[in-house]
């Protein structure tokens, strides 16, 4: 590199300090190209934020398989013996570029695993479960989180108004005024697929997997009154904890464990298996160890790495398949969408997103295309050597349908199925004395700050449906009891 400044394509500049004007005094000519450059380059910097999970940080690492899971996939990262380079992002959900990290919110869990057979990524959260389980309702939901149209300002009333009137949203909303809605860092949090998956063996055998990421740190949160503190004290709290440990060589890492459920168990369990807002409980389907991924290199450029970074749960390699999740379906058309509208349509060939195996694939040309394509003519059939697809090494794996009248209607309720029931087992089941009066506290201090008379009306009935006793006890704090 040259030991003076040149311009974008290498041209020595005349100053870093003095645009080109006539006399010291004079106007400013066209003619400084160099100054044009700057400040039109300037301009351009910034690519759209992302519409949800704005505010997020990263690192690359590797995935080491530690148990033999291969009689339920034959997905190439997760066989006996194999190390696989992956990156991770993890993301607060509702805030903005710039916003606090310590805001109450769901984390994202985003990984990109870097196989033989090209990008898998599992686009999980902090969260085994979710608000709604229908994707035409995930628009809905985010808008009455963000901001609202009048004021620009985040607005309670709007978060219960959406939750009180979605009584799917109980269990998720549980979770989220609990200790686990305020993870002390991003390395202190567990991640979970949160959807069911397909996974394939190498004898074409299905089975439901939900994955569970768990932290090897152990659970860390923060109150809300160290939250609220902190989000004024050091609103990248979370980005510079992960940047600071991996740079201090203290390596996070997360234990992965899988619930299997055999194929043919789906149509008669207890719960809709792929009910995005419940869990199968682990009495029902045990945990079993897969393997553990470490993170151990921060980004050299954090734009370029994780401000880029595209993950996608359409990117699924042979072993793994989607299920009859509504909520998955729907997110494997949005990712790619999105991501051609905020970083462009060749966003595969950017340094986070590219395979580390080369790619053959027909693409072509579009913006920012720099990398030719691998394949001689760019059509298939062709007879000069072009790449053609295998179905018999990859075929097509799904499920079947009922032959049946196409509606527009809610999961066939199983026995068990309600929106209350698991909301109610964790507040009873899982929470001790310390974590329920802290979950009592945070719904109703967030009640407490602007929500409307009929909508916390609602709220007390919600919580009563979740737990008699917790539904009284908000009440009587919402009451000023
Ligand atoms: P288990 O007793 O086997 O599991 C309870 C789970 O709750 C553990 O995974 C535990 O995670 C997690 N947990 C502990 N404290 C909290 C908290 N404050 N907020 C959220 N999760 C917490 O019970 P079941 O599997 O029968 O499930 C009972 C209830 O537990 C469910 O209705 C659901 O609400 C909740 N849950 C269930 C999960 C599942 O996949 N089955 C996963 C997470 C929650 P850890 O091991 O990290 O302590
Ligand atoms: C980000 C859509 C549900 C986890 C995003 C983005 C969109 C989106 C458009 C921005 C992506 C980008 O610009 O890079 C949707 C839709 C959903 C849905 C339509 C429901 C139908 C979920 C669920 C989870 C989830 C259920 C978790 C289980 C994430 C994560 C990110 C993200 C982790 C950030 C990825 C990153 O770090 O770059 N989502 N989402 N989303 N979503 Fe979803």
């Amino acid at each position: 590199m040259s030991d003076y400044t040149t311009n974008n394509v290498g041209i020595p500049v005349e100053s870093d300090e003095h645009s080109l004007t006539v006399g010291a005094d004079g106007p400013i000519l066209l003619q400084d190209h160099y100054l044009i450059e700057k400040m039109a380059q300037f301009n351009r910097e910034r690519v759209p934020e992302r519409v949800v999970h704005a505010k997020g940080s990263g690192a690359y690492g590797f995935f080491e398989v530690t148990n033999d899971v291969s009689q339920f996939t034959k997905a190439d990262l997760f066989q006996p013996g194999r190390r696989t380079e992956m990156l991770a992002r993890f993301s607060t959900v509702a805030g903005e570029q710039g916003s606090p990290d310590t805001w109450r919110d769901p984390r994202g869990f985003a990984l990109k695993f870097y196989t033989d057979h090209g990008n898998y990524d599992m686009v999980g959260n902090n969260t085994p479960v979710f608000f709604v389980r229908d994707t035409i309702k995930f628009q809905d939901f985010i808008r009455s989180q963000k901001r609202h149209i009048g004021s620009g300002l985040r607005d309670n009333d709007m978060q219960w108004d959406f939750w009180t009137l979605s009584p799917e949203s109980a269990h998720q909303v549980t979770w989220l005024m609990g200790d686990r809605g305020l993870p002390s860092s991003y390395r202190h949090m567990n991640g979970y697929s949160s959807h069911t998956y397909m996974w394939i063996n190498a004898a074409g055998e299905k089975f439901w997997v939900k994955y569970h990421f768990k932290t090897d740190q152990g659970i860390g949160f923060l109150t809300q009154e160290d939250a609220d503190r902190l989000a004024g004290e050091d609103a990248d709290l979370h980005r510079r904890d992960l940047w600071e440990a991996i740079e201090g060589g203290d390596h996070p890492s997360w234990t992965l464990r899988v619930q299997i459920m055999p194929f043919d168990d789906a149509p008669d369990y207890r719960f809709n298996p792929f009910d995005l807002t419940k869990v199968w409980p682990h009495g029902d389907y045990p945990l079993i160890d897969v393997g553990r991924m470490t993170l151990n290199r921060n980004p050299e450029d954090f734009f370029i790495h994780i401000e880029q970074a595209a993950f996608e749960p359409s990117n699924l390699v042979p072993g793994i398949a989607p299920s009859p999740d509504k909520m998955l379906l729907g997110r494997l058309f949005s990712y790619p969408d999105t991501h051609r509208h905020r970083i462009g349509p060749n966003y595969a060939q950017l340094p986070p997103n590219r395979p580390h195996v080369q790619p053959a694939s027909y693409a072509k040309d579009g913006p920012m295309r720099y990398v030719t394509p691998n394949v001689a003519r760019p059509y298939a059939p062709n007879s000069y050597g072009g790449p053609a697809a295998d179905p018999r090494r990859f075929p097509p794996v799904g499920w079947s349908v009922e032959d049946s009248e196409m509606v527009r209607h809610a999961y066939t309720l199983r026995r068990d199925d309600d929106d209350w029931g698991q909301a109610g087992t964790m507040v009873r089941e899982v929470l001790d004395d310390a974590a329920r009066d802290r979950l009592v506290n945070n719904i109703s201090g967030h009640l407490l700050g602007g929500v409307s008379t009929p909508v916390l009306e609602r709220a007390v009935q919600y919580w009563r449906n979740v737990d008699k006793t917790l539904g009284d006890r908000v009440a009587a704090k919402v009451s000023g009891g």
